[in-house]
């Protein structure tokens, strides 16, 4: 059975304040939770030590971004072993905005991924098409192509430590989303290639992201390759993000 998983990336948001209360507080919600989601906080890693003195064993942490190197002269960056150090068990890697601001490329994802797996941790890879690609008809071949890059090196042992999250560009931050239709479709392609790279595509968690709120939450994880979500702006609000929790099918 796949994971289910609903993960908040805080982007560059909080303070060490939210980091103790949001974090106590979704870990005291969620974990009566019986729909055996695995909800993971992924706040700035400087408040990686604030959150996981709140997070208890109901929580998993991660990190939204990591130096593709072991260690080394790098100001600036964190290693893969120090996030581990932290105890974190997720990381992201490609995440829209890291692509579109700071340039990283299929390849450097691929490295990141790389250097992940072999520390042992779980690597959420996000891909996405621009609103220019899916009016161009483009949305599938360009997130078959990220896929295809960003996972080059994941070892037949590895895939474990592998989730996708399909998060279309122009729904991220913007109050648009997929249809569950729409989204549903993506998930099954991506599905098919990481089938097609020799995956246990079966056994993939893939997530979808944008968006996503208490009130849409529901009607998008209802899809049966959509395995949960990556959340963003609904994550700084802890009784949203328990709701968005919540909603995610016993059965997906
Ligand atoms: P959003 O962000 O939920 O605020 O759209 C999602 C993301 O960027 O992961």
């Amino acid at each position: 059975m796949r994971r289910k998983i609903v993960a908040g990336n805080w982007k560059m948001n909080g303070s060490k304040d939210l980091a103790k209360t949001l974090v106590g507080h979704v870990r005291s919600q969620v974990e009566s939770l019986d729909n055996g989601v695995e909800v993971v906080i992924i706040p700035p890693a400087i408040y990686i030590g604030d959150a996981a003195a709140q997070a208890g064993d109901a929580l998993a942490l991660g990190v939204q971004n990591i130096g593709q190197w072991e260690s080394g002269a790098y100001t600036g960056e964190i290693s893969a072993e120090m996030a581990k150090d932290q105890g974190c068990r997720y990381v992201l890697v490609g995440h829209s905005e890291r692509r579109q601001i700071f340039g990283e490329t299929d390849d450097e994802v691929a490295a990141k991924v790389k250097r992940l797996v072999i520390s042992d941790l779980n690597a959420i890879v996000c891909v996405g098409e621009t609103l220019e690609q899916r009016e161009a008809g483009e949305a599938e071949s360009v997130v078959a192509g990220q896929v295809r890059k960003g996972l080059a090196a994941v070892a037949p042992n590895q895939w474990s430590h592998v989730v996708v999250a399909y998060e279309p560009v122009w729904a991220i931050g913007t109050g648009k989303t997929a249809t569950a239709q729409d989204a549903q479709a993506m998930h099954a392609s991506i599905r098919k290639v990481l089938a097609e790279l020799g995956a246990p595509a079966e056994e993939i968690s893939l997530l979808y992201g944008g968006s996503v709120k208490a009130d849409n939450a529901a009607a998008l994880f209802a899809g049966p390759d959509i395995d949960g979500g990556l959340v963003g702006g609904a994550s700084l609000v802890a009784e949203e993000f328990v709701s968005i929790c919540r909603a995610v099918p016993a059965s997906a």
